[in-house]
């Protein structure tokens, strides 16, 4: 196989395997995996330039192609996986294929079938089936991804989630309950969820790209504590909906590029309050989302928003919440503000340690942080 014979094919397998797991995260028809499917042809149409079918078999786990080997990446073993739940255990692909016939291939790849079904192939896609291993669990679906890139899946399928509470639609709490699943399910074997967080893509996606973020964050501070099941998962739902009052502000307002001035300011201290109302309302919603959404602004000294007229004790989570939320508006570089070096981060962070941020919870979080980040040296605080 050539160079660029094996260069084609790898962006094909990786388009189709992306295509795949969008499918199942969304639907067969989503606008992703319709995108991902014509990259994937117009790849395929390069490689059929060089090949005159595209021939894929499984040999004792390794895929070939052109009776080579092709190099096994995260990609090439999400396909192997695929076309073993399926049975697949030969993939011809002739050049006329259309767009509609790869994305049945697609469908097919994104599933899990539970017992045995006979694939049909289809006039360019022809199917060679072997013995079908069963019972891969639904749930386990995710935990065959890498966190980072659930991440930013699951960051677009929040982002529709989150639209539909603007439009004034009802929240889709089973959608927001099945993200989370996906995320504490993925944690289980992968736990770097500093390096999964998903970059700021553009300002209007601010909002859902840090939601779940903070998610992330909050899931690794309570596995630290020691926190397992449905705290766990209520704790991830909390973070995923905490900021879910501002849908109720102006657009102008969230992504305003310059400071805020007064009257805006007073407007968006009305977030915490005004996302607490809602998940109050809404059917489903955990109560400790509700206390979250309410407190997460407070600072541990209670100097934050919303006052409150007499003494109040915070939830644990909101602690969480707000040393996450302050985090990654810090490692996050929004219009106003340059984002910082982890080590100024720390640095930030353990100054606001004991004032506005829980102590113990801040210095739990900082050595999750320092252990996971590998890039950087090893930080010289101490947690006395
Ligand atoms: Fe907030
Ligand atoms: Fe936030």
């Amino acid at each position: 196989m050539s160079k660029s014979q094996d260069t084609h094919l790898q962006k094909v397998i990786r388009l189709i395997t992306t295509a795949a797991a969008n499918a199942a995260l969304y639907h067969p028809e989503h606008r992703q995996v319709l995108r991902l499917n014509k990259q994937a042809l117009n790849e395929l149409h390069q490689l059929f330039n060089l090949h005159s079918t595209v021939t894929l078999k499984v040999i004792d786990g390794q895929l070939i192609f052109a009776n080579t080997p092709v190099a096994k990446n995260l990609a090439v073993d999400r396909l192997l996986e695929a076309l073993a739940r399926n049975g697949i255990g030969h993939l011809q692909i002739e050049p006329d294929v259309y767009a509609e016939e790869l994305l049945g291939l697609i469908n097919i790849l994104s599933k899990t079938p539970d017992k045995k079904i006979d694939i049909k192939g289809s006039e360019n896609i022809h199917f060679g089936q072997i013995e079908i291993r069963y019972k891969n669990p639904a749930s386990q679906q995710f935990a065959d991804l890498d966190l980072d890139e659930i991440a930013a899946s699951e960051a677009d399928r929040f982002m529709d989630i989150y639209q539909s509470v603007r439009n004034k639609q009802k929240l889709e709490m089973a959608g927001i309950n099945e993200i989370v699943n996906g995320f504490v399910n993925a944690f289980n074997s992968q736990s770097d969820a500093f390096m999964a967080i998903a970059p700021l893509r553009s300002m209007d996606e601010y909002t859902y790209t840090h939601s779940t973020n903070i998610c992330m964050l909050n899931l690794a501070q309570a596995k630290v504590l020691g926190i397992e099941g449905q705290l766990l998962n209520d704790i991830g739902i909390a973070a995923m909906l905490h900021d879910v009052g501002k849908m109720f502000i102006s657009p102008d307002i969230l992504s305003k590029s310059g400071l805020l001035n007064e009257e805006e300011w007073q407007i968006m201290q009305q977030h915490p309050r005004l996302g607490a109302e809602y998940l109050l309302n809404t059917p489903g919603v955990p109560q400790l989302a509700v206390v979250t959404a309410f407190e997460h602004h407070m600072r541990y000294d209670n100097k934050g928003y919303p006052q409150t007229s007499r003494p109040w004790k915070q939830h644990i989570c909101s602690h969480m919440t707000a040393i996450s939320d302050t985090y990654d508006a810090m490692r996050t570089h929004r219009a106003y503000e340059e984002s910082l070096e982890t080590d100024q981060i720390i640095s930030i962070m353990l100054d606001l340690a004991g004032n506005k941020l829980h102590p113990q919870l801040t210095y739990s979080f900082l050595q999750v942080l320092s252990g996971l980040d590998q890039k950087n040296e090893p930080s010289n605080y101490t947690t006395s």
